[in-house]
């Protein structure tokens, strides 16, 4: 059975960086076999969670959608940007929203495995937010491979197609890509 990966950018802003590795990700992807859907965070219009809104209203309808997308899927793979050393609001709130339990389902973060991108137009191409989604997954018990890519200079580092411009950062990505297929497609063997 193919991988299913659902592929999450941190960022919603038009143009964004992130989205761009993240859709070079999504190509390097389906190359390779998998299954791939695109989640934009800012079609859920997740509120910043709240428990009183919680509790007053129940999960909300992006919550509810963000949850069935997880769950149906085997893998997951994130672009996050660097804001002052830490992944995005934006992520960490629709993780939080996820994590909410919904009576009668497991949680939709189960048995999932994970893989991490960054991309900034700084030196460090965002390198330093990622040990904090690295942590946060593996606190809901997602499986995150230890490969990663940080892309620096991202707001040159692509073609005009989209594709990556330095073979070794396209080939850096390849690894990325490959290391969450093979650890999704050992976690689905072990699971049938
Ligand atoms: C509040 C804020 C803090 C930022 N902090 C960092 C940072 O710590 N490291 C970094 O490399 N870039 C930082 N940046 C720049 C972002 O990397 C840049 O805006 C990037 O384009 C955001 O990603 P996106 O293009 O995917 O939206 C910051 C930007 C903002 C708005």
């Amino acid at each position: 059975m193919p991988i299913k990966l659902l592929a999450i950018s941190g960022s919603s802003r038009n143009d964004s960086v992130n989205s761009r590795l993240l859709a070079a990700a999504m190509k390097a992807s389906r190359a390779l076999g998998a299954e791939v859907t695109l989640l934009d965070l800012r079609t859920l219009a997740l509120p910043i969670y709240d428990g009183d809104l919680e509790a007053a209203g129940g999960l909300p309808d992006g919550c509810i959608a963000l949850k069935e997308a997880l769950a149906g899927h085997d893998a997951l793979l994130l672009a996050s940007p660097e804001y002052n050393g830490f992944f995005s609001p934006l992520l960490k709130n629709a993780i939080d929203w996820a994590s909410r339990p919904q009576e009668g389902r497991p949680s939709p973060f189960n048995g999932k495995v994970a893989g991490l991108l960054a991309a900034s137009p700084g030196a460090l191409g965002g390198i330093r937010g990622l040990p904090a989604v690295r942590q946060l997954l593996s606190n809901l018990g997602v499986l995150v491979t230890p490969g990663q890519l940080s892309l620096p200079r991202a707001h040159e580092a692509f073609d005009s197609a989209g594709g990556l411009l330095d073979p070794t950062q396209r080939q850096a990505l390849e690894r990325v890509i490959g290391e969450l297929l093979t650890t999704a497609q050992a976690m689905q063997a072990k699971a049938d």
